[in-house]
């Protein structure tokens, strides 16, 4: 039976994000060539839906999960990597993960081997875009292969990732790629899932988005404005401040953040579109330069530490991932500055001490590519006043 801790900021007053999450549509990204990238768009065993979350709950159907098939899935995760699993009935174990978010490779064998259940799937997320070791990834097929568990690779966060690792799964069996294309791209929704296309027989077809739907999805776009609130001076935290309320839940609970109806459904066309009119590699490189002046504020911060101090060649962040030592006060003061700000803090519980330690200290802070120097500069100056001593 699952455990959910779950934060709740009812009562906290957190004033709306003063800078937006995720990037924005903006004329200038687009070109009317198509990028490379898109490419990874078509093609057999290649799905479209409206979320990572219903790509995802497509794989673990294909793979067994439910009708007593398992998920073995991270131990730190958010809620709607574990949706698609619950809303097919099925069980789901954790594994842990190392300080650096790596699986726990010895961990996941001696599971494999020592659970009586039938596993059928393993998610391994790239958190936060950075690759897992290439090595490590093999030694996961090769014990997924042995052990008959489809292996399902979670780039929701690695849109680069999926672009390479996607397509190469129509030529083997196994193995599995998401990603969720509104988290790299301005497009109102996207998830994709890429398989072998006998190997999706199993999951529904999926159904094509309404005409209507894309129109109001395009007036959105067009229409525009960011949906933050703009800088300006923020007022400090009171010491007296609310501080929320952790809940504990237990059941095979389905978070208010999936829905049944969007199963098998098709993502819009609009978004496709946009993904194939964007230039990746130019949004990949200021998503680069600004997780580089984020690694440069947060050298010189003594609350607080970047996950990955180091950004690999291959690498396009999704987010920047900073440390806290303290989460309150400090979650709580950068919130009710307006600091745009995303925390896994409504997870399963399980062993693995890391994820229960990240669950409240890990922050995820955008680094994409319509951040303006001027958000950058009040986001990185917001995060120093807070975690400077
Ligand atoms: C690692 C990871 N996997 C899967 C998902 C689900 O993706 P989506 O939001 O596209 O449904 C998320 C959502 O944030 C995620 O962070």
């Amino acid at each position: 039976m699952l455990t959910f801790q779950r934060f709740d900021a009812a009562g906290c007053d957190f004033p709306p994000p003063r800078v937006p999450l995720l990037p924005v549509p903006r004329a200038r990204d687009l070109t009317f060539r198509r990028s490379p990238s898109a490419r990874a768009l078509s093609g057999a065993g290649v799905r479209h839906f409206s979320r990572g979350r219903y790509a995802l709950h497509a794989a673990y159907q294909a793979a067994g999960v439910g009708g007593g098939g398992t998920l073995l899935a991270p131990a730190y995760h958010c809620r709607t990597m574990l949706d698609p699993a619950l809303a097919l009935g099925a069980e789901i174990m954790f594994y842990p993960l190392g300080e650096d978010l790596r699986p726990d490779v010895a961990a996941i064998a001696a599971l494999l081997s020592e659970v009586s259940q039938p596993v059928r799937a393993l998610l391994v997320p790239h958190y936060f875009g950075f690759p897992q070791p290439a090595e490590m990834m093999s030694s996961l097929a090769e014990l997924c292969r042995m052990r008959g568990v489809f292996l399902i690779e979670d780039c929701s966060h690695g849109w680069q990732i999926a672009t390479e690792q996607g397509p190469r799964c129509n030529s083997g069996t196994g193995r599995m790629v998401v990603a969720s294309p509104y988290k790299f791209f301005p497009s109102p929704d996207g998830g994709t899932l890429w398989a072998n296309e006998s190997q999706l027989d199993n999951a529904a077809p999926s159904k094509a988005s309404a005409a209507v739907d894309e129109l109001k999805a395009l007036v959105k776009v067009l229409a525009h404005g960011g949906g933050a609130a703009g800088l300006g001076v923020a007022a400090a935290a009171g010491a007296q401040a609310a501080r929320g309320q952790d809940y504990c839940e237990t059941g095979a609970l389905i978070s208010i953040h999936y829905q049944r109806a969007a199963e098998n459904q098709r993502g819009l066309a609009l978004s496709r579109a946009i993904v194939r009119h964007t230039c990746a590699d130019v949004a990949a490189a200021r998503r680069r330069a600004n997780y580089v002046r984020w690694l440069g504020v947060t050298a010189k911060l003594g609350s607080a530490e970047a996950l990955f101090d180091a950004l690999p060649p291959d690498c396009t962040p999704y987010m920047f991932p900073l440390l806290l030592q303290a989460p309150d006060p400090h979650f709580f003061q950068l919130k009710q500055l307006g600091m745009p700000v995303w925390r896994w803090d409504d997870m399963a519980v399980s062993p693995c001490k890391v994820a229960a330690r990240m669950r409240l200290h890990l922050l995820h802070l955008p680094c994409h590519q319509s951040l303006s120097e001027r958000q950058m500069d009040w986001m990185t100056s917001a995060v120093t006043q807070v975690l400077a001593e």
